[in-house]
């Protein structure tokens, strides 16, 4: 179980009220994609359930619990996180690998499972990552992440950097953790092709609101509000409608 639960969830700044009201659950097990026009709040989204941010109303659970009551460092091992820009430091591609479980007194993690599941050899292990195409790095920061044994995947926007090719490798990758580790993934995406590819379920934001959450296939086919559908349509940038 690793279900998401956003209980009537705001998001301020001094300025901007940037995520208004967010009610939902995302149950356990299935993609996720949020999708909405650049700066609706996705980015702020997500970045509330690993508590890189948190919020200025309201509460998320995780399986029930309230996320301020989990250890923070916990919570980040349970949570993974991957953005559009691969996030690995200067060193070996085992270095990066090691590094989460290295903080929790593990060792000896097998550095080739989580290569081999990214689907790259071996030989990668000792590969300097300022090497690696943009690809291969965004590879690896997902086995980076899978190194931690998460339960939740958050991935903002993980193939919007990448050529056609890494972007179809990458989606095979992360439909293939769902079936076989089961994960939570919550996906980022302003491909409206890829949503429909990997999405089970989509989130529709727009002006920091939730508009609509459906199964994703009901959402593109037949969307309910007349906000989503401008914006399937390409024709709804950020602060049109409201
Ligand atoms: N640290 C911050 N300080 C002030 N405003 C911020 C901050 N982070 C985000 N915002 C603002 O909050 C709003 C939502 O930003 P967010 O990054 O969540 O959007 P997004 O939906 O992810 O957009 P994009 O699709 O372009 O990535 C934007 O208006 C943005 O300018
Ligand atoms: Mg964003």
């Amino acid at each position: 179980m690793n279900e998401i639960k956003f209980i009537n969830v705001g998001y301020k700044d001094a300025e901007n009220e940037i995520l208004k009201g967010i009610t939902m659950e995302i149950p356990a097990g299935y993609i996720h994609t949020i999708i909405g026009p650049s700066g609706a709040g996705k980015s702020t989204l997500i970045k509330l359930v690993n508590r890189l941010i948190d919020p200025t109303e309201g509460r998320i659970l995780i399986d029930n619990t309230d996320i301020r009551d989990i250890n923070i460092i916990e919570l980040r091992r349970r949570i993974g996180m991957v953005f559009q820009q691969a996030y690995l430091f200067d060193g070996s591609v085992a270095d990066n690998i090691k590094y989460g479980p290295m903080l929790k007194g593990i060792n000896n993690i097998d550095v080739k499972h989580y290569l081999d599941i990214v689907g790259l050899d071996a030989s990668y292990m000792n590969r300097k990552v300022d090497d690696l195409s943009g690809g291969e790095a965004q590879r690896i920061s997902i086995a980076r992440a899978l190194a931690n044994e998460p339960e939740v995947l958050l991935l903002d926007e993980p193939t919007s950097a990448l050529d056609p090719a890494s972007t179809q490798i990458i989606e095979d990758l992360i439909m293939n953790l769902k079936d076989k580790l089961k994960l939570t993934i919550v996906w980022i995406t302003h491909n409206m092709e890829q949503a429909k590819r990997v999405g089970d379920y989509t989130i529709f934001i727009n002006n920091g609101c939730l508009v609509e959450y459906g199964v994703t296939k009901e959402f593109f086919a037949n969307p309910k509000s007349e906000i989503s559908k401008l914006f399937i349509d390409g024709k709804l940038t950020k602060g049109e409608v409201a």
